[in-house]
């Protein structure tokens, strides 16, 4: 009687065991059939025609244009990209977040799309230490700024037909930026493109970190 019950158990066991098996074998040839990879961003161009520190009211005033190349590198992935959030930072504190209210837009296969002019400006109240505003004095000298930037991200990815919800991958996207100031209406050149790095959309970067 023990044998007979113990032996309906393993069958039970294992169509459990082959049914996780083939799950596991169809998300993997899945995942095979598309190879998702990670799309592009570039800021190709930054102007900054205002970075004033005023010490007495701790009022960061600033003005600094950029624009965004994002590139889907992709064959058979899509991906829509809901909503573009680009916040600024200098010294790793936050001076301005922007929304940009584009209307959100999709990029199928390996296209390229161009955000361009998005405006950084306004005035903050910042919280500078003695190390912050010795770092500002001696960017001020030089006339090149040291700023980040991170862009938060909501996007939806399409896989053939299928298609995914709206979601937000976990980490945001890291530019680091050296800007120059561009004065008096001289438009200062000198800015170089820049890859922005850590971008996760498709591959957790606790897994497999390049
Ligand atoms: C800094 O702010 C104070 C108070 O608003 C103002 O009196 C002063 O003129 C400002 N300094 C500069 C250099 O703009
Ligand atoms: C601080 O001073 C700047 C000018 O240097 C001015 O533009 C800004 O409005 C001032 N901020 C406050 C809160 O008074
Ligand atoms: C990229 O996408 C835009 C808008 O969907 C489309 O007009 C354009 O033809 C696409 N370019 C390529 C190379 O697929
Ligand atoms: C940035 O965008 C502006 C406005 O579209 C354009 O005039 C400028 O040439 C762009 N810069 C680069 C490097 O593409
Ligand atoms: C700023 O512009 C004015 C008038 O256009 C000019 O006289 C002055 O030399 C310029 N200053 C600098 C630093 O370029």
């Amino acid at each position: 009687m023990f044998g007979r019950r113990s032996s309906c158990f393993c069958c039970f066991c294992s169509i459990y065991y082959i049914l996780i098996i083939c799950f596991s074998l169809s998300f993997l040839i899945f995942w095979l059939i598309f190879l998702p990879q990670e799309p592009k961003f570039t800021i190709t161009d930054a102007s900054l025609t205002q970075f004033n520190f005023n010490k007495t009211n701790n009022t960061l005033n600033y003005n600094l244009a950029i624009n965004i190349t994002i590139r889907n590198p992709n064959k058979r992935v899509g991906i829509y990209y809901r909503r573009i959030q680009v916040i600024a930072n200098y010294r790793k504190k936050r001076f301005c977040l922007v929304t940009l209210t584009s209307s959100p837009f999709y990029r199928g296969h390996k296209n390229t799309t161009d955000v361009h002019d998005v405006h950084i400006e306004g005035s903050q109240l910042m919280k500078f230490g003695n190390a912050d505003i010795s770092q500002f004095n001696k960017e001020t000298t030089a006339r090149v700024y040291s700023i980040d930037l991170q862009l938060a991200l909501r996007i939806k990815a399409r896989f053939g037909k299928l298609k995914t919800r709206n979601y937000k991958p976990y980490r945001k996207i890291d530019c680091k930026l050296k800007v120059p100031l561009s004065l008096n209406g001289t438009y200062a050149n000198g800015f170089k493109a820049n890859k922005c790095s850590n971008v996760y959309f498709f591959h957790n970067p606790d897994i497999d970190e390049d």
